[in-house]
C-alpha cells in the first residue's frame, strides 16, 4: 500500500466516523416536537438531554426558541418566583397558572410540571386527581413527582390514566424538613442502595425519565447505566443522560444561591442593576425621553 492510498483510507475512516457522529447527534434536531419517545431515543443514541426550568410566558418563549429539549415548570417557582424559603407552600392552582403560561409560549419543547407538595402524597386517587388537573387545565405534557417506593402506587395509577410521569430521587426539596439540610444525598451505602432500588421501581411503574438531584457522580452514572429510561441530573455529575438547571440560577438572576454544581452563563443581576440605575439617572436628568422618543 502506498503512502497516498493509506492517507485516503485514513481520511475515509474519519469521514465515516464524523457522519456517524452527526447521525447520532441529530435525534433532537429531527423532531418538530420533543416527546417522551424522543428522550428515549436520545438516550439510546447517547445524545444528552438539555432541560431548564421556566415559569412564565416570556422566558419560556426564549428558552424554547433556543432549542431546549425539556422545560420543567418546577415547584422551585415557590422560591424563585414567590420568594418562599422552600418549595412547600406553592399550590396546585399556582402551578397550573405557571404551567399554562409556559405552554402558551412553547412550540417544540416537552413541558413537564411538578406536582406540588401535598397534592399526591395522601393517596393514589388524590395523586391522579392532581395530575389530571395539571394536564387538563395547563395543557402540559407530563408531571414530575418526588419519591420512590412510597409513591409507586400513585405513579402506576397516573401512568395508567395515560399521563407520563418523570420521577425525582436524591435530594428531594419537598422533604427538606425530613432531611434537615440541602447537603449531598446517598453518600452512604444504605441510602445509595435504596436509591438504586427506588430507581428500578419507578422505571417498572412506568416513569419515562428520572431526575437525580445532588448525589455522588459515581452513583448517578451507575443508576443511569442500570436504567433503560433516561436520567436527568442536577448536581449529579456528567454520567447522567441529561442535565437540568434552574433558569434563574444559570442566568445569574438569583445570586444568593451558589452551589458547586451551578454554572452561571450570564450575570443578569448586574446587567439589570446597571440598566435600571441608568434609567433612573436618565429620567431624573431629563435625558429620557428625548425628542425622538415622544409623539
Ligand atoms: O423544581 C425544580 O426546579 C426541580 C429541579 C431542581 C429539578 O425540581
Amino acid at each position: 500500500m502506498t503512502n497516498l492510498t493509506f492517507f485516503f483510507l485514513l481520511m475515509g475512516f474519519f469521514v465515516v466516523l464524523s457522519i456517524n457522529k452527526f447521525i447520532k447527534m441529530s435525534v433532537n434536531k429531527q423532531v418538530k416536537r420533543v416527546t417522551t419517545h424522543t428522550l428515549q431515543e436520545m438516550k439510546q443514541n447517547n445524545e444528552k438531554i438539555a432541560m431548564l426550568t421556566a415559569y412564565d410566558y416570556s422566558l419560556a418563549k426564549l428558552v424554547d426558541g433556543a432549542g431546549i429539549d425539556v422545560i420543567l415548570v418546577g415547584d422551585s417557582a415557590s422560591n424563585v418566583m414567590a420568594g418562599h424559603e422552600t418549595t412547600l407552600p406553592i399550590t396546585l392552582d399556582q402551578m397550573i397558572y405557571h404551567a399554562s403560561s409556559v405552554v402558551r409560549a412553547i412550540s417544540r419543547a416537552l413541558v413537564v410540571v411538578d406536582l406540588p407538595f401535598g397534592t399526591y402524597q395522601g393517596n393514589s386517587k388524590i395523586a391522579l386527581d392532581s395530575a389530571i388537573r395539571i394536564m387538563k387545565e395547563s395543557g402540559a405534557h407530563a408531571v414530575k413527582m418526588e419519591g420512590g417506593e412510597e409513591i409507586i402506587e400513585s405513579v402506576k395509577r397516573i401512568v395508567s390514566a395515560g399521563i407520563p410521569v418523570m420521577g425525582h430521587l436524591g435530594l428531594m426539596p419537598q422533604s427538606i424538613y425530613k432531611f434537615g439540610t440541602y447537603v449531598v444525598r446517598a453518600k452512604e451505602d444504605e441510602e445509595a442502595d435504596k436509591l438504586k432500588k427506588d430507581a428500578l421501581l419507578l422505571q417498572e411503574a412506568g416513569c419515562f425519565a428520572l431526575v437525580l438531584e445532588k448525589i455522588p457522580a459515581k452513583l448517578a452514572t451507575k443508576v443511569s447505566q442500570l436504567l433503560h429510561i433516561p436520567t436527568i441530573g442536577i448536581g449529579a455529575g456528567s454520567g447522567t443522560d441529561g442535565q437540568v438547571l434552574v433558569l434563574h440560577d444559570m442566568l445569574g438572576i438569583t445570586t444568593e444561591f451558589s452551589p458547586r454544581f451551578l454554572r452561571r452563563y450570564l450575570n443578569l443581576a448586574d446587567e439589570i442593576n446597571n440598566a435600571v440605575s441608568q434609567y433612573i439617572t436618565d429620567v431624573k436628568s431629563l435625558d429620557f425621553p428625548n425628542e425622538k422618543e415622544q409623539y
